[in-house]
């Protein structure tokens, strides 16, 4: 329990694309053009690994405040992108799965994700999820609400609602919790994604930007969290014990 040597869920928040743009004197847009490239290869990359969840944020709740057109650029590149990864993604039995908010997307956007979400649903591959309009916070307060609307019509005691409880209510329910947490850039914070799922995962973080994180740097990653001890909260004499 102490030493899984393989995380099965992997969170990333891919950051840096603007300042890998800007080191090249280059449009902030070219960043996320090459940002796409990365995260097509880390998908191909985890999948090798076997790894059964693979979460990416694409984009939080907070983004829509960057300039309309970087994110309308933002927009355009999701769109095509799932166009063109769709059948490469099916073709390679991934699920492929969007969590946050979609009211605010064009109508073009959200059918195309509902339509890859339909043709993917039975894939037994690797899940992969794009966190879209997303943020932890906000995916708390729908659990909440959740839970509020059925104490209000009488269904559910407050007495009744446990942790166990709110987690079945959030986004990721029937996914296990990411064991691996990833930041690139440098930046140490978690930026509101999946503040409940986070709690014991692993944090790693690197100062490589986003469109530089290839094979070799998730390897990294990977034998890092290798070698930690997860302690769910016991001593490690505990761990030793368990271990045997
Ligand atoms: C962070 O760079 C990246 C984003 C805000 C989101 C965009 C992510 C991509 C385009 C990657 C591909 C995503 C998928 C799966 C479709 P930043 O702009 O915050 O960089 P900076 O901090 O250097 O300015």
């Amino acid at each position: 329990m102490n030493k899984s040597s393989l995380p099965q869920h992997v969170a990333i928040i891919m950051d840096g694309n603007g300042r890998w743009a800007k080191k090249r004197f280059l449009p902030r847009v070219a960043g996320h053009k090459a940002g796409v490239e990365s995260a097509r290869r880390i998908v191909r990359n985890c999948a090798k690994h076997k790894i059964k969840v693979l979460s990416l944020f694409a984009f939080s709740s907070e983004n829509w405040r960057r300039p309309a057109q970087e994110v309308s650029y933002l927009m355009e590149l999701f769109l095509t992108g799932l166009e063109r990864e769709v059948g490469m993604l099916h073709e390679n039995n991934v699920r492929l799965r969007f969590i946050g908010d979609r009211s605010k997307f064009n109508e073009k956007l959200c059918s195309k994700i509902t339509e890859v979400e339909h043709l993917t649903a039975a894939n037994t591959g690797m899940t992969l999820i794009i966190a879209a309009d997303y943020g932890g916070q906000w995916d708390i307060c729908q659990a909440v609400r959740e839970l509020a609307r059925s104490v209000e019509a009488g269904t559910l005691s407050s007495q009744d609602i446990t942790p166990e409880l709110i987690r079945r209510n959030l986004s990721f329910a029937d996914l296990p919790d990411p064991d691996l947490f990833i930041r690139t850039s440098g930046e140490l914070r978690i930026s509101n994604f999946m503040l409940w799922q986070l709690a014991y995962s692993e944090l790693y973080f690197t100062e490589t930007l986003w469109p530089d994180f290839d094979e070799a740097e998730l390897e990294k990653a990977l034998s890092h969290y290798a070698e930690r001890e997860r302690r769910f909260g016991y001593s490690s004499d505990q761990l030793n014990e368990l271990a045997g």
